[in-house]
């Protein structure tokens, strides 16, 4: 992990990325957040294989239990505004690119798929993921006021263990008034309507 995240270091430098580098190179060195194992090997999947996988196909395989799992990449390093903003945020290409300049994958699949976001990269198209987990805009969700309170390894609470997702998928009904309502009444949270409907 030091080795991968020392060629990210080099390539956001690169890029002039220079600000956010010390605390992102740090922050992927911990653990990856949300998972209680300690070592996890991604299965061998081909990107037909993700057709029969939960959750929506995305326009590059990109890998969950690949990053977040066998490799240990913090959710934090990529998802970096998890804990100062509303929005978590799906990271830029040149994130990907910090690492991807210089791991162009090991088997053929993995080759493939890192040549679509290499490819990506170069014609300046960023990559159209689509989104999973979307409140209606009557309602507002800040992850930063969660994050502070229930901590940086909660991803799971809400979103199950993403570290083993090979494609990412809905664990809970987020959109049923009912989840964030049972989990505010057992830790006495505000339950004002307007706390989150303005
Ligand atoms: C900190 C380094 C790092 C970052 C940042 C990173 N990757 Fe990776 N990525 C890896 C490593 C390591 C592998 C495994 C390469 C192998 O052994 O084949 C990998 C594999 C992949 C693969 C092939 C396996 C798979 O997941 O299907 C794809 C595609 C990929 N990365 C896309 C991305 C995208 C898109 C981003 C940005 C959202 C990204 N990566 C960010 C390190 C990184
Ligand atoms: C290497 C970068 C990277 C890391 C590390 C990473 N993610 Fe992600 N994440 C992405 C990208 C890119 C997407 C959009 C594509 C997708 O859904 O797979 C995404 C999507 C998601 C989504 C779905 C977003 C939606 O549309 O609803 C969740 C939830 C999520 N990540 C949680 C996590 C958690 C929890 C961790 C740590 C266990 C984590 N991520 C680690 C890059 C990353
Ligand atoms: C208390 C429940 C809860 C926790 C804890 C939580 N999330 Fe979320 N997450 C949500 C909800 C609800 C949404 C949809 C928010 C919206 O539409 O505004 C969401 C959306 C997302 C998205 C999609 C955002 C986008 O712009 O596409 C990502 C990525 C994500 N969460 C990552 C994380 C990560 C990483 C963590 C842990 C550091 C985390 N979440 C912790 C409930 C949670
Ligand atoms: C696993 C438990 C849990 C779930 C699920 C959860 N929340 Fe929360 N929520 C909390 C906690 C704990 C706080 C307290 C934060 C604080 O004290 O600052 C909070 C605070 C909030 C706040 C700030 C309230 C205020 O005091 O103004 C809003 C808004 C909010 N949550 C919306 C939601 C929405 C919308 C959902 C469902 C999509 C949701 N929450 C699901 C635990 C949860
Ligand atoms: C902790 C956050 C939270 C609180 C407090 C809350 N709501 Fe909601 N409410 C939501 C979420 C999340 C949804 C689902 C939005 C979606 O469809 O994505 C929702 C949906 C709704 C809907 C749309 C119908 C439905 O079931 O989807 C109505 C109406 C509504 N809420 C009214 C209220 C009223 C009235 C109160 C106060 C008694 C209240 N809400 C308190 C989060 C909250």
């Amino acid at each position: 992990m030091r080795k991968l995240v020392a060629l990210g270091v080099v390539a956001v430098l690169a890029a002039g990325g220079a600000a956010l580098l010390t605390s992102r190179a740090s922050m992927a060195q911990q653990p990856a957040n949300g998972t209680t194992a300690d070592s996890i090997t991604a299965p061998k999947l081909t990107a037909a294989d993700s057709a029969a996988l939960k959750g929506p196909r995305q326009p590059i395989f990109f890998r969950h239990d690949i990053h977040a799992g066998q490799y240990k990449i913090s959710c934090q390093y990529c998802h970096y505004t998890v804990a100062v903003s509303a929005e978590p945020g799906i990271p830029s290409m040149q994130t990907c690119m910090g690492c991807h300049l210089a791991i162009g994958g090991t088997d053929s699949t993995h080759k493939a798929e890192i040549k679509k976001l290499r490819d990506a990269w170069r014609d300046k198209k960023p990559v159209e993921w689509i989104r999973i987990h979307s409140v209606a805009k009557h309602a507002h969700f800040p992850h930063m006021r969660h994050i502070k309170v229930l901590g940086p390894n909660a991803c799971a609470t809400c979103h199950g263990d993403v570290a083993r997702m090979p494609q990412v998928f809905k664990v809970n009904n987020i959109n049923n008034m009912g989840f964030c309502i049972s989990c505010h009444l057992e830790r006495k949270v505000n339950r004002d309507c307007s706390a989150c409907h303005y």
